[in-house]
């Protein structure tokens, strides 16, 4: 079966072919350095942008793949949680493609094709702990896995205030470096050791699994307002960053790195400590999948990977590509749902952050009006 993947869901443009659930090729057109300078993502810039990108990569994907629209089987589309511009404008290309060719059509949920992300490269040991944390979202689930169709997620957990990645950018921005700053974060900490007193591993002191992050944000804040020379005067341009590294931008490249490597220890430790915890309490796991662009951070794959190892569970940790945004990802988890008998119709209908996805698929497919939710599954959870 071959399918066609659409991701436009918030700042990268992506088209991905996969075929029987393995990645045949994909094309994916980032946006970052367009909202680099306004600190975030201007959704009206990413909505024009994806209009325009799409009808260009589209071609492009299928010259590289080798086939032609007629080939496609079903077109899998990121419906939700999003920017509801950006998401309207793959939806409304995903719908003509499969009006124009006959093609199947499956909505995809942007988390949960996140954490199935891996199992483009290995396949996930069912069931498992998953650990999605990105710019919008910090969510623990179970993942309970699906011999022919869509895997079930149970949320066990989530962000009270900011995501990981918020929290990334956000000390980022402190720093005067560009949107979404993450990655320059673990660049600027390689090699440092953190100091394990600097900052606090916010909102462990209790007895859940949820995340709060503005507190750890606030403490950076504090402490930088200490070391105000540690903020970049001018903030560099992506092109800059990519070409020198951030470190050689500052007058203060050790301590400007011991706080950043601080602050990365902080974080990964936060998120190991919750994991922990919901290992503990959901008996039975096997495998641990962490995915979503924080998922690419060095402290968060070293801390993942001890806690695997230490309690014999099989990781997926997706290769750097495959934790942010791309398209690959909503094919792969497209193809899943489509192996098991379900589509949507053609009134299907994008749902903007903060709001639940509805598992709304049916199992006849385009034209079917009756939703029919697979056994077990939880059938609403918030964004
Ligand atoms: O999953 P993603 O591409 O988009 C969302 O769906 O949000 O995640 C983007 C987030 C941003 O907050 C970005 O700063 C963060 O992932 N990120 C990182 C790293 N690479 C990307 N955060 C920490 N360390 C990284 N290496
Ligand atoms: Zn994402």
């Amino acid at each position: 079966m071959l399918v066609l993947g659409v991701e436009t869901s918030c700042d990268e443009t992506g088209v991905a072919l996969v075929r029987d659930g393995a990645l045949l090729s994909e094309v994916l057109a980032s946006q970052t350095d367009m909202h680099a300078v306004f600190g975030g993502v201007v959704p009206e810039i990413a909505s024009r942008e994806h209009l325009r990108m799409l009808p260009l990569l589209l071609p492009q994907l299928l010259a590289k793949a080798g086939v032609t629209l007629g080939d496609v089987d079903a077109v899998a589309v990121a419906r939700g949680p999003g920017l509801l511009g950006a998401l309207l404008v793959g939806l409304s290309f995903a719908k003509g493609l499969c009006l124009g060719t006959g093609a199947r059509l499956i909505g995809v949920n942007h988390l949960h094709a996140h954490l199935l992300a891996p199992g483009l490269e290995s396949e996930i040991r069912y069931p498992a702990l998953g650990l999605l944390v990105s710019g919008g979202h910090t969510h623990l689930y179970h993942m309970a896995g699906r011999p022919n169709g869509p895997t079930e997620f149970r949320l066990l957990s989530r962000t009270l205030d900011d995501a990981a990645g918020e929290a990334f950018d956000k000390v980022a921005k402190l720093l005067n470096l560009p949107y979404p700053g993450g990655r320059y974060l673990d660049e600027l900490a390689q090699g440092a050791e953190p100091d394990t007193h600097l900052f606090p591993r916010a909102y462990i002191s209790n007895d859940n699994l949820d995340f709060s992050f503005s507190g750890l944000k606030t403490a950076v804040a504090e402490e930088l307002g200490k070391r105000p020379h540690l903020a970049l005067k001018v903030m560099p341009s992506a092109d800059e960053l990519r070409g020198r590294g951030a470190l050689a931008l500052t007058a203060h490249p050790e301590e400007l790195a011991l706080v950043a490597a601080s602050f990365n220890w902080a974080v990964a430790e936060t998120l190991r400590i919750k994991v922990e915890r919901a290992l503990d309490r959901e008996p039975g796991l096997r495998g641990l999948v962490v995915a979503g662009g924080v998922a690419a951070n060095s402290f968060v794959r070293q801390a993942m990977t001890r806690v695997a190892k230490g309690r014999g569970l099989e990781l997926r940790l997706p290769s750097l590509g495959l934790c942010t945004d791309n398209a690959a990802m909503i094919a792969h988890a497209g193809w899943q749902a489509l192996c098991g008998g379900y589509g949507h119709g053609l009134d299907l209908e994008s749902v903007p952050r903060g709001r639940a996805v509805p598992q709304d698929w049916s199992r006849a497919g385009v034209g079917e009006a009756v939703a029919e939710a697979p056994s077990g599954a939880s059938s609403l959870h918030p964004a």
